[in-house]
C-alpha cells in the first residue's frame, strides 16, 4: 500500500525558544522566510504523501491558519497585482492535498500525540515528520528516499544519523545489525540513553514510517523516560512482531529544536535562496573578515 498520509506532531510547547514561543507554535518559527513546519510540508508533498495529518493543541491556531485560505491577502494581492506573491500563497497547499487537525489534549508526549492520529490514518501504512529536524536531502528529500525503501522491504522504516557518542542522550538510540552500509536491522531501541550505556551511536532523527500495528502497541504504551508515552518504547515492542529498518539518509539534518542548529539552518538557507544568495554570500564573507573570523 503506497503511503498517502503524514502525522505531524506540533503539540508540544517549544520552551527551548521562548519568549519567541510564548504565543507563537515553534513549528512557525521561520528559516529565512517559510515555517519549519512548511519545509516539513514540503518534504512529505515531495514523497508522495498527500494527506497532512496535524496533532495540534489549543496555542497552536497559528498552524491551521498557515495552511488555510487567506481570503483578505490574496484579494488585496491579486487587487495590487501582485501575481508571484499570491502564487506564493497559493502554494502552500498545492492542489490536490488536503490537511486534517487532530488535537492533542494532553501534553503526554510523542507516542500519544501519534495515538491521537489514528482514528484519521486508519489501517494503513504512514510517515511521522517533526518539523524541528529539518532536512536537506539534496536531490531527492530524505522522507522520499525512506518511501522507497518503505516500497521495496514493505515494512517500517526509521530514519536515522550517526552522533557524537555523547549526544545519546537526546535520541532515541538503535542497536543493530547491520545489513549494509547505511541500511540496519533494528534489535532494539532505546530512548535517550545515557553514553555508558547507549547501544550503539545510531539515533533515531525526527522522520518514520510506520506500519499500523504501531496503534496497538502505543494504545499499551505506559509512560516512559521523562514521564512521557514514547514513540521509541512502542517501537520496541513493535520490532519483536515485524522487522524495522534503520536507514541512514543522505542528506544534511539541521536540529532546529536548538538554537543553534536552527540558527546553522537559517545561514545556509539564506546562501541558498534564490533573492537572497548572492547579497547574502557577500555580507557574510565581509562579516567574517571584518570581525577577524577567519
Ligand atoms: C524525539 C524522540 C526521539 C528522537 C527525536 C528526534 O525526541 O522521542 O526518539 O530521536 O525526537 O529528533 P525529542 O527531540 O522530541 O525530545
Amino acid at each position: 500500500m503506497r503511503i498517502k498520509k503524514a502525522v505531524f506532531p506540533v503539540a508540544g510547547m517549544g520552551t527551548r525558544f521562548l519568549p519567541a514561543t510564548k504565543a507563537n507554535p515553534k513549528e512557525m518559527l521561520p528559516i529565512v522566510d517559510k515555517p519549519l513546519i512548511q519545509y516539513a510540508a514540503e518534504e512529505a508533498i515531495a514523497a508522495g504523501i498527500d494527506e497532512l495529518i496535524f496533532v495540534t493543541s489549543s496555542s497552536k491556531r497559528a498552524i491551521e491558519d498557515h495552511f488555510d485560505k487567506n481570503y483578505e491577502m490574496e484579494t488585496e494581492l491579486d487587487k495590487r497585482g501582485k501575481k508571484e506573491l499570491l502564487q506564493v500563497l497559493r502554494d502552500i497547499v498545492p492542489e490536490g492535498i488536503s490537511c486534517v487537525y487532530v488535537r492533542q489534549p494532553e501534553a503526554l508526549g510523542l507516542g500519544h500525540a501519534v495515538l491521537c492520529a489514528r482514528p484519521v490514518v486508519g489501517n494503513e501504512p504512514f510517515a511521522v515528520v517533526l518539523a524541528d529536524d529539518m532536512i536537506n536531502g539534496g536531490a531527492q528529500s530524505c522522507l522520499s528516499q525512506m518511501v522507497d525503501l518503505y516500497e521495496e522491504e514493505k515494512c517500517s522504516v526509521l530514519g536515522t544519523e550517526r552522533v557524537a557518542p555523547e549526544e545519546t542522550n537526546k535520541y532515541g538510540v538503535i542497536k543493530e545489525t547491520v545489513l549494509r552500509e547505511g541500511l540496519s536491522k533494528v534489535d532494539g531501541i532505546v530512548e535517550k540513553p545515557h553514553p555508558e550505556v547507549a547501544p550503539s551511536n545510531l539515533a533515531v532523527v525526527g522522520r518514520y514510517i510506520l506500519t499500523p500495528a504501531i496503534f496497538d502497541f502505543l494504545a499499551e504504551t505506559g509512560r516512559g523516560a521523562g514521564g512521557e508515552i514514547q514513540l521509541t518504547d512502542a517501537i520496541a515492542e513493535l520490532l519483536k512482531h515485524e522487522q524495522v529498518l534503520a536507514y541512514e539518509f543522505n542528506g544534511k539534518r539541521y536540529d532546529c529544536g536548538s538554537k543553534l542548529g536552527y540558527l546553522q539552518a537559517t545561514v545556509e538557507y539564506a546562501l541558498e535562496h534564490d533573492e537572497l544568495g548572492e547579497d547574502f554570500r557577500k555580507y557574510l564573507q565581509s562579516f567574517v573578515c571584518e570581525a577577524g573570523l577567519n
